[in-house]
């Protein structure tokens, strides 16, 4: 290459996209590409795509739009290449192209790391339509394996350890794009954690869209479990705090719930989604759960683990859901402490059977109990956050906080943002602070001093 070409990168959708963009962006920088944050300057525009729900989706095709306007408006809509990459790759194939021209690249989630030679082809023939949106689980891994490259990662790292979803929720659109569900070998991730002992990452999250159900083998054939990786990674003096998202709530298993109780580097929430309170619901939703198996499930991590906290996903307006229905995900919510919950509407998406349902909710039905469940469960993280108010917690400091000048922001073990006074020594550590104010979105507090 005579010139350095750049490239630039948007993700949409999960952690599970936000990873492996952090993957891509390495493949690309070590294939020679430089990084710009701008889509106008870049010789490559790669959009990493969420097909969750429509808005997401749609998403997409009007960040193609803004990007074409702004190339053709400061003349640069020649000698680019454009690839789009992830779900709404994997879910709509051909159709982009249909829908917008000018890409020139369609990738499914499985096929990232085939970037750098789609790109080449795409510069030498500008008009072919290069598309590939097989599926074939982790296979991707082991091609993107430069990690410290990236300045994307930061203090809290991601590690994919599960790829795809067995369980075919009637909503959801996640084993269509991702696939079926696949672990990566044990020791591959065991090297991908030590890769990240860096001098800067010390929160490790593993990721997998029903991760507590990783079963990947090691090097001497056995099968081994969430818990075991979790034991092996806290055992690397550089990592301070391990997570896990997301698991099925039914899915923990007794020897992940016991270590929240022995491994104190893990931390204390567990998110574990359960969309809705009402049984019905849940059965045409096809969770494999009822509302009394789930409260079970709490009180079998609460009783070996008091400490622990939830957060939860919440959908409202599944087909058929009632007013009755609804207010069984409202009782949950005053039963459950639920701290950091996501809400949101129904949205029908193509080719899952919750489509073609029967006596779709109205839109303005879903709106209704979306703004009251979300105003409980604000309320429900207002009333927690202000416990904390006196406390001295433990929060690790990433950033200096935009709006606020002089002070910087972290998280906190359950996830809260905690904003305190800036201090330079402090980014980058886990810091005990003390609360003294909190809403329902962040906690402020000061420093302690510790001799
Ligand atoms: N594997 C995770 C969730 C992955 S998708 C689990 O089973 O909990 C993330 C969240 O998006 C889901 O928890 C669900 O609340 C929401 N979601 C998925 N499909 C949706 C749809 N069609 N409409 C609205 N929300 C949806
Ligand atoms: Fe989707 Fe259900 Fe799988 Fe979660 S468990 S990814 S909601 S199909
Ligand atoms: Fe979206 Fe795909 Fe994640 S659909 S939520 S980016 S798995």
């Amino acid at each position: 290459m005579s010139e350095m070409k750049t490239f630039y990168l948007k993700t949409f959708g999960c952690q599970m996209n936000i990873y492996d963009s952090h993957r891509v962006y390495d493949l690309m920088q070590s294939n020679g590409y430089s990084f710009v944050d701008n889509p106008v300057d870049a010789d490559v525009v790669i959009l990493n795509t969420c097909y969750i729900r429509e808005k997401a989706s749609e998403k997409i095709f009007s960040e193609l739009g803004r990007i074409k306007v702004a190339k053709k408006h400061s003349g640069k809509f020649d000698n680019f290449v454009v690839a789009v990459i992830g779900c709404v790759a994997k879910a709509e194939e051909n159709n982009i192209f249909d829908r917008v021209p000018y890409v020139n690249i369609v990738l499914s989630p499985s096929k990232y790391h085939l970037l750098p030679e789609k790109i080449s082809i795409a510069f030498n023939n500008p008009d072919e339509k290069i598309i590939d949106v097989g599926l074939n689980g982790v296979e991707k891994f082991d091609y993107l394996t430069d990690i410290s490259l990236s300045s994307l990662s930061d203090y809290s790292a991601f590690i994919s350890v599960q790829e795809g979803c067995d369980k075919f929720c009637t909503y959801c659109v996640v084993p269509y794009t991702r696939g079926r569900e696949v672990s990566r070998p044990f020791e591959d991730v065991i090297e991908e954690a030590k890769k990240l002992d860096n001098g800067k990452t010390i929160e490790i999250t593993l990721l997998g869209q029903n991760v507590s159900a990783y079963n990947g083998k090691d090097a001497s054939g056995n099968q081994r479990c969430l818990a075991d990786l979790i034991e092996e990674i806290a055992k690397f003096d550089f990592v301070k705090r391990i997570r896990y998202i997301t698991s099925y709530p039914t899915q923990l298993g007794d020897r992940l719930i016991k270590l929240h109780s022995t491994e104190k580097k893990l931390q204390p929430l567990l998110f574990v989604p359960i969309q809705s309170g009402s049984d019905n619901v849940l059965k045409k939703m096809n969770r494999r759960y009822n509302q009394q198996q789930y409260k079970q499930m709490i009180d079998d991590v609460l009783s070996v683990f008091p400490d622990a906290k939830f957060s939860s996903d919440f959908i409202v307006g599944f087909p058929g859901e009632t007013d009755d229905d609804f207010k069984q995900t409202l009782k949950i919510v005053d039963e459950v402490e639920f701290i950091n919950s996501f809400s949101f509407k129904y949205s029908p998406r193509p080719h899952t059977p919750a489509q073609k349902m029967d006596n779709q909710v109205p839109e303005d039905v879903k709106t209704k109990r979306l703004i009251e469940l979300q105003k409980l469960l604000s309320d429900k993280q207002l009333a927690f956050n202000k416990s904390l108010i006196g406390k001295v917690i433990p929060v690790l400091f990433e950033s200096v906080a935009k709006k606020e000048k002089n002070s910087m922001f972290g998280k906190s073990e359950f996830m809260q943002t905690v904003i305190a006074d800036y201090n330079e020594n402090c980014i980058g550590k886990i810091v005990d602070v003390k609360i003294l104010e909190a809403d329902a979105f962040t906690l402020k507090g000061e420093l302690i001093e510790k001799k």
